[in-house]
């Protein structure tokens, strides 16, 4: 008898415990650069050293963090259920919290991916700067997805999605689409389980939903407790 299907969604705010901010909090990332200086493709045609430096900082950040109960919690699900976590975050705190099946919609900082149409990805936990090249010569950037960029293994994380045993939203305003559209893919028999100290902006959905209004490393263990 296979294992029952876990799929978890996970924003910003699952890492806001391990010291890395969210974008739209009051503190948010955000307000101390305005997107569109930093998360774009024009930006990065305007001024690829102001953005290549922005994701610097990112980079060391995420370096630096650890991952929390939250992300523990969630990857050691895997004992009793599959588990896909599909992440907006581009750390890697899932993966070193020890989840073996990660995707991530909006890419990930420490890899890099080339300009060029070779497409090289490769994986890259130093700095990008102006110059740093692929093997064709074309300029390296973060592979993370820009605003206006297409979002990555979408088809992939909305299949998992509907194929979910019970699903769990942690962290994420759900404001930014067409991620957010995952919960749409949910059966309408499963359960949705929210982790969130504030309200989100959850669609009216035909599941029954269950907010724990709780931070991260204290609200996915209860929940987990609770109805895992
Ligand atoms: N525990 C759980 N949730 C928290 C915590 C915490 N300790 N702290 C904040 N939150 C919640 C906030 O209440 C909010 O609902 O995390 C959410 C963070 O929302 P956003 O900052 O909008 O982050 P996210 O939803 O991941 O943003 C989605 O927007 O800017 C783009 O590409 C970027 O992936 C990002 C996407």
């Amino acid at each position: 008898m296979s294992k029952e299907l876990v799929v978890v969604f996970t924003g910003a705010g699952i890492s806001a415990e391990s010291g890395l901010k969210t974008f739209r909090d009051s503190d948010g990332l955000w307000e101390q650069y305005r997107i569109e200086d930093v998360a774009t493709p024009e930006a990065f045609q305007r001024d690829p050293e102001l953005v290549l430096r922005f994701y610097n900082e990112r980079r060391k950040q995420v370096l630096n963090a650890q991952p929390n109960r939250a992300h523990k919690a969630i990857a050691d699900l895997e004992k009793k259920y599959d588990v896909v976590v599909v992440t907006q975050n581009i750390d890697d705190l899932h993966e070193r919290a020890g989840s073996s099946k990660v995707i991530h919609v909006h890419g990930e900082i420490l890899k890099a991916r080339c300009t060029g149409p070779c497409n090289h990805i490769i994986p890259w936990k130093k700095d990008i700067n102006l110059g740093d090249t692929c093997e064709n010569g074309y300029q390296l950037r973060p592979h993370v997805v820009w605003f206006g960029e297409p979002v990555l293994h979408l088809d992939e994380a909305f299949e998992w999605a509907s194929k979910a045993d019970k699903f769990m939203i942690v962290g994420t305003s759900l404001v930014v689409y067409p991620a957010a559209g995952i919960v749409f893919h949910v059966r309408p028999s499963v359960p949705i389980y929210v982790v969130d100290p504030a309200d989100v902006m959850l669609p009216t959905l035909p599941n029954k939903v269950i907010h724990v209004k709780k931070r991260a490393t204290e609200g996915v263990p209860e929940v987990i407790e609770k109805y895992f």
